[in-house]
């Protein structure tokens, strides 16, 4: 592939962690140039980001020496119209933009691309130019006249002044890069400067596509992946030059830049909705494949565990005397449930943490503890701080990350790749799943590793595990009674969900699925806590949701949860109850009952959760909500 690209690498700096200490939007970015419409490429792009933000979008295309750009507050549907109703000319180069707001509305003036005052240059931007109150006022004293609340705006009138003295694009950008402060992806083009683009990246996602002869800049490869499978992973404080025949990198200092090429291994067609309403019915649809395909390759014939891509050494492995598990929202739920099977299994000390209370309190850290950050996209500003926060106390960090070349797994000492695809739909379904196996596996690695678990019971273990994608997909077979009481309950205020061990992580999934998607009241508890307080809550005809543990085994959490729910219908509770197949101890006091099959306690989430992603699914589209792209949120949350 380098061979088709100019560039040759350099070794560039390490990270500079204090400047990740900001906080970035999150937003869509896309350039490209080459023989095909720009406009075409860009907009087909930005449709498969628009999950970053929708607040407004915008374009921008070289055409016959001049710049035409058009955007709109809204969602990508809006550009569209306008440019059916005032179409721009056509070329080969361009560039997009997708908006989730943070500075300034969700307006046309402030959505991007921002022009200088010539409408020479158009710039996209991700993130936050800290420094921009006093970059704007300069520029103000020397005469340009700014249109926008936005910091970005900045941007684009320092680069046309740059361009005009350097005469180059890409230095251009290098010498503006060198004067923000802040965290930022940029991504500009010059009607002076016909079949270039560049981009640069601080601390916010920039991947490269390289084509033949055309080549791509996006926040992420889902935004070229139907024209290449090439890309190139950007490192810090680099400036990226596009044209059709390369790609130049360069750090902002104009040394050759170190960068990592690699192929992705799914295709156009994963980032389809594939005959599906949602993107998220697809995603749940796939999760027995998903679960498959993060097992695969890491169990060898004799069932024993091969992770050689946890670089950590076994003697390190050996040593650890705590694990602290760091995620958000989802993947948090994810790394409750992995407590249970490490400390289990491993009888290593295990806590987990949101990722955003982490660094604030100090915690204890030092090179025997192990963090395992949890994320799906591989952005999330608050785990990133926090895995950084971690390797400088000298602790070593391993990755559990759906995305790869994202900014968490290139930050840590190793990677454990979930393999579930792109998940598009905001609301995380499969990628949870996913997240679950491989807390499983590195939980009974280290079982493995540190001798705390016979072979015999590894294999036994394993075994199970590789039968879950089978149970996963009975589950699905089974959800049209789930969805028709979805459709019954369109009108409740409240949903409660209650679940004990394993269950409580499970419970707490099904109410945040059920907030973001239905927008209802939803919370999750430890059932144990219910005469604690949340009692209280229960009136009469409240749904509540319960997630039974399995009568075999743990038999005693089995009988604790089934006297909860006796005591929640003696309340009036209508009580929606999830137990395994032949347990019958439950269904005297179930009003509805949903059937999974019978798995080992500590693996019952991968099939308990189905359901609740199914019933939340369902819930939003009876209220009319948009189930992909749920109000206030996006996908990659890389805001602190
Ligand atoms: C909920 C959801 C979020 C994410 C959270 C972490 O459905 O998707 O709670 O799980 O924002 O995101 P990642 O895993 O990308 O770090």
């Amino acid at each position: 592939m380098s061979q088709r690209h100019r560039a040759s690498w350099a070794r560039v700096p390490v990270p500079d962690c204090s400047a990740g200490r900001k906080l970035t939007p999150m937003c869509g970015i896309v350039g490209y140039v080459g023989g095909q419409n720009a406009l075409d490429v860009v907009i087909a792009g930005l449709k498969r980001l628009e999950y970053r933000g929708y607040d407004s979008a915008g374009v921008a295309v070289l055409a016959d020496g001049s710049l035409a750009a058009a955007k709109k507050a809204g969602k990508l549907a809006n550009l569209e119209k306008e440019l059916a109703d005032r179409p721009l000319p056509t070329g080969t180069t361009g560039i997009g933009h997708t908006r989730w707001a943070t500075h300034g509305a969700p307006n046309d003036a402030n959505a991007h691309p921002h022009l200088d005052n010539a409408g020479r240059v158009a710039v996209v931007h991700n993130g936050i130019i800290e420094n921009f109150a006093e970059l704007r006022s300069e520029l103000t004293d020397r005469g340009h006249e700014l249109l926008s609340e936005t910091d970005t705006e900045v941007v684009s009138h320092l680069l046309a002044e740059a361009y005009s003295s350097a005469g180059d694009l890409a230095e251009a950008m290098r010498q503006v890069c060198r004067r923000l402060e802040g965290a930022f992806t940029l991504v500009a083009v010059d009607a002076d400067a016909p079949d270039v683009v560049v981009g640069a990246r601080r601390n916010s996602p920039l991947v490269v596509g390289v084509g033949d002869g055309e080549n791509f800049l996006a926040s992420d490869v889902a935004a070229f992946i139907a024209h290449t499978r090439d890309a190139i992973e950007l490192g810090q404080d680099q400036v990226v030059e596009l044209r059709r025949e390369g790609v130049t990198v360069t750090g902002f200092d104009g040394e050759l830049g170190d960068v990592r090429e690699y192929h992705i291994d799914w295709d156009a067609s994963a980032a389809e909705k594939a005959g599906y309403d949602y993107f998220m019915l697809k995603e749940i649809a796939e999760q027995p494949k998903a679960v498959a395909d993060t097992l695969l390759g890491r169990i060898d014939a004799n069932g024993r565990l091969v992770l050689d891509e946890v670089r950590i050494p076994a003697y390190v492995l050996r040593e650890i005397d705590k694990i602290v598990i760091v995620a958000c929202g989802t993947a948090f739920h994810a790394g409750m449930i992995a407590k249970y099977a490490i400390e289990h299994w491993t009888r290593v000390p295990c806590e987990i943490e949101l990722a955003s209370e982490f660094r604030y309190r100090d915690p204890i850290l030092d090179p025997r503890t192990l963090v395992i950050a949890i994320s799906q996209s591989g952005e999330t500003m608050d785990t990133l701080m926090a895995l950084r926060h971690a390797r400088e106390q000298g602790s070593r960090v391993l990755a559990i990350c759906n995305t790869n070349g994202s900014t968490i797994p290139r930050e840590s000492d190793a990677v454990l790749y979930t393999h579930a695809g792109p998940e598009v739909a905001v609301a995380s379904t499969k990628a949870f799943l996913t997240q679950l196996v491989a807390c499983y596996l590195v939980a009974l690695y280290l079982g493995q590793v540190r001798g705390t678990k016979w072979g015999d019971e590894i294999v036994s273990l394993v075994r199970e595990l590789s039968d879950i994608a089978k149970q996963v997909e009975q589950v699905l077979g089974t959800m049209e009674p789930v969805r028709e009481l979805a459709r019954s309950l369109k009108d409740k205020n409240t949903v409660l969900f209650l679940g004990r061990h394993v269950g409580y992580p499970v419970a707490l999934e099904g109410a945040l699925k059920l907030k973001e998607l239905a927008y209802m009241h939803a919370e999750g508890f430890a059932a144990g806590e219910l005469k604690h307080g949340p009692i209280a809550l229960i009136e009469d005809d409240l749904p509540v949701v319960v997630v039974v543990p399995s009568p075999r085994g743990r038999s005693v959490l089995h009988d604790k949860i089934v006297s909860n729910i006796q005591e929640i219908r003696a309340r009036g509770a209508r009580t929606i109850v999830i137990a395994e197949e032949g347990d019958e101890a439950v269904a005297p006091y179930a009003d509805h009952l949903i059937r999974i099959p019978a798995t080992p306690t500590l693996l019952q989430p991968l099939v308990a959760t189905v359901p609740l992603q199914v019933f939340a699914c369902e819930l939003a589209t009876a209220r009319g909500n948009e189930v992909d792209q749920p109000r206030n949120l996006a996908k990659s949350v890389t805001v602190e």
